[in-house]
């Protein structure tokens, strides 16, 4: 068996990390951990240390990790029928399956799913589509889309642009020419601290309004966003942000694109968080959860509005000249479909529903009461601990003093772990669905600890 040495030596030489500082990496001096095992919310690495994962690796793996009928379902799926594609109306019994699977669950309206391979790609496509749409419809102006600053769509070129993160766009050339972003939906870091949550909601609504009208409505084809902002921050939509927001779409003709990478399929305790927060998406983006990251499937969802159009453009066109060689993998699908019978079956957004919410409360109980937390929000399975140097003017560490990732290291010290996000002082949680109120507990005493081992 090969020495951890020896992996970490090829690991340095010959891997090209994602979301990696590449220079600190190969020069082992910022080393990952090697992962080799993994049960329910807990995973090992070779050294034998096993952790708490709260947050499911990236809020993916939802029913937890090490369900044998997943695992059954792909070797089954790998031995009958490893690949076949699905170009010119091909399918398999997995992906066929799934599609049904997925649009039992999905809101009323919707019509159809096209399957990718991860999140971004799946943006990559919506994004497309809709530019197709917009050409059938014979708008070729109506282009441009609007997205949020914090969003998190994905890290393509396309999707990469949607992303409203600095990190994502610095020295990669984004966001590109047709994508614009308005004001993240982030309460506790507006502007004016006198406004209540209505108040900002319409001010976030006033900015939009005003940057379409600045485009011109007729050059903006669609609005992205996830119903509740993710990988930005974890914020919950501050009240009335929703209702501000939809009439101004509709007003505009201005199609919705619901990302719901993380929140389908259970993170907010509801299959998805569109029709929770009163929206009807004309796409809605899935990935993640869909398979719980068994095997990689992502899916752009249209609705009867948009799928009425695709139909008619090739009618008029001749075939959809869309598709990767791996879309509807039978791998995925098989994955997929076994991965939401569990998600029934073992109650999992019943307990996302009430797990979750005992962990942001009590984690509120825990460290909200600290000098320097700013607050403790979350909404389902997910919940953010945002650190600040000054509670009263929000002000934020100097980002040299690394407060959050240590904070983060000293949790992995304690066996849990939680993100620094990418953009603030915040610590995400997003824990498999499975967790029980005693892990819960155990993720909320290693964080109050580490507060205080890194800030007293
Ligand atoms: C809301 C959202 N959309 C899209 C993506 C991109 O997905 P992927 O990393 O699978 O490409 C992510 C990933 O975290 C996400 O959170």
């Amino acid at each position: 068996m090969l020495t951890n040495d020896q992996l970490s030596k090829w690991d340095r030489d010959h891997f090209l990390h994602p979301s990696t500082h590449l220079a600190q990496h190969a020069r082992g001096e910022a080393p990952g951990r090697i992962i080799q095992t993994a049960e329910g919310s807990h995973i090992t690495d070779r050294d034998g240390n096993r952790f708490l994962d709260a947050f499911a690796g990236l809020y993916c793996v939802n029913i937890g990790y090490g369900r044998q009928e997943v695992a059954e379902a792909i070797a089954t799926q790998a031995r009958e029928l490893a690949y076949y594609h699905a170009y010119m109306g091909h399918g398999t019994e997995a992906s066929i399956t799934l599609a049904r699977m997925v649009m039992e669950r999905a809101p009323d309206h919707m019509s159809k799913v096209y399957f990718g391979l991860g999140g971004s790609d799946a943006n990559e496509t919506n994004v497309k589509l809709i530019w197709y749409y917009n050409n059938i419809l014979g708008r070729p102006e109506k282009k441009k889309i609007i997205s949020r600053w914090r969003g998190y769509h994905g890290s393509g070129l396309m999707s990469g642009s949607l992303t409203g993160l600095h990190l994502f766009h610095q020295k990669f050339d984004l966001p590109l020419s047709t994508v614009r972003h308005t004001t993240a939906p982030y309460y506790y870091r507006r502007a004016d601290v006198s406004q209540s949550e209505e108040q900002f909601s319409a001010q976030c609504a006033a900015d939009l309004e005003e940057l379409i009208a600045a485009e011109g409505a007729d050059t903006i084809a669609a609005f992205i966003a996830e119903p509740m902002l993710g990988t930005g921050g974890i914020v919950p939509p501050p009240k009335g942000y929703w209702e501000a927001i939809t009439p101004i779409l509709e007003k505009h003709d201005i199609l919705l694109i619901a990302d719901e990478v993380v929140t389908g399929f259970g993170r907010l305790g509801h299959m998805f968080a569109s029709p929770a927060y009163g929206l009807k998406p004309d796409v809605m983006t899935i990935a993640k959860g869909v398979t719980s990251a068994y095997a990689p499937l992502s899916g752009s969802i249209v609705s009867d509005k948009v799928w009425r159009v695709l139909e008619q453009g090739t009618d008029q066109f001749g075939p959809f000249g869309h598709g990767w060689t791996y879309s509807a993998h039978p791998i995925g699908a098989a994955a997929g479909v076994a991965n939401l019978k569990l998600l029934d079956s073992l109650g999992l957004l019943q307990n996302a529903g009430e797990v979750g919410p005992y962990l942001t409360r009590t984690m509120a109980e825990a460290v909200g009461e600290h000098a320097n937390v700013g607050e403790v929000r979350g909404e389902g399975m997910l919940t953010a601990v945002e650190l600040v140097a000054d509670r009263d003017t929000r002000a934020g560490f100097d980002p040299a003093d690394k407060v959050v990732p240590r904070i983060v290291a000293a949790m992995g010290r304690r066996g849990v772990i939680a993100r620094a996000m990418p953009q603030g002082d915040i610590l995400g949680y997003a824990p498999p669905l499975c967790l029980t109120r005693e892990e819960a507990d155990t993720v909320v005493t290693a964080t109050a600890e580490s507060i205080a081992e890194v800030l007293g």
